[in-house]
């Protein structure tokens, strides 16, 4: 079984969307979160460890790059695969060394679009907007040294709409997060890689499925086959 440690700052429903996808895999299930680590004490994060009953750590000096303290705790709990869910800090160089090709983010655009230092949250979605894209999307990709750069698994497109809000287009981004991201980290944990870069055909948004479970079931064909 696969030992987990979600990272994440903010509300985390991707964390939530992950639990409830090992959880419905049952005994199929190829890896469990075994950890979840903030930098903020308040992040919905930890609120959702606590609920579920798995170890929880508040970090304290998440914003020093030659802290060794992620490093101690996710050798102390074994961990094999760090997910990143809204973590908003840069991975300390040396946990990105020893955990080479198992750290995995989500950022919220078609990357290298939109990504890199300080494009987090609703200034991605706007940055979009402004640039009068008709498309966005998530990425799904391995953490390197440098913010949103390392190789790309998985990207799943989006429209953008021309009465978009940032709030309007990151809720439709997270729909999508949330059917793509869990299924990304059980391939991950269960060791297959071999279907990526995972992409949905091309006549996928000819005609979006907009529903949860349409884009789930396209993402589960993907990786099928
Ligand atoms: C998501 O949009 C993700 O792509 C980005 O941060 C956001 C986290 O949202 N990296 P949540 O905390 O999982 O709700």
């Amino acid at each position: 079984m696969t030992r987990i440690a979600v990272l994440a700052s903010g509300g985390g429903s991707n964390l939530k969307a992950i639990l409830e996808y090992l959880v419905s895999l049952g005994p199929a299930a190829p890896g469990q979160v075994v950890l979840i680590a903030s930098e903020r004490r308040q992040s919905g994060a930890i609120a959702k460890g606590l609920a579920n009953a798995i170890d929880t750590v508040v970090l304290g000096d998440a914003t020093d790059p030659n802290s060794h303290e992620l490093e101690a705790l996710l050798a102390a709990y074994k961990i094999d695969l760090v997910v990143l869910a809204g973590y908003l800090r840069l991975v300390p160089a040396a946990v990105v060394d020893r955990y080479t090709d198992r750290i995995v983010n989500i950022h919220p655009s078609l990357l290298p679009a939109f990504g890199g230092p300080g494009m987090y949250g609703s200034r991605v979605h706007q940055a979009v907007i402004d640039a009068h894209e008709t498309i966005s999307g998530a990425t799904v990709h391995l953490v390197s040294r440098e913010y949103d750069r390392g190789l790309i698994l998985a990207q799943w497109p989006v429209p953008v709409l021309r009465t978009d809000s940032a709030a309007a287009l990151a809720e439709r981004i997270l729909t999508v997060e949330h059917a793509l991201y869990p299924r990304i980290v059980a391939a991950l944990a269960a060791g297959r890689r071999d279907r990526f870069p995972l992409k949905p055909a091309p006549a996928y948004f000819a005609n979006p499925p907009i529903s949860a479970a349409a884009i789930a079931g396209q993402i589960d064909a993907l990786l099928a086959n």
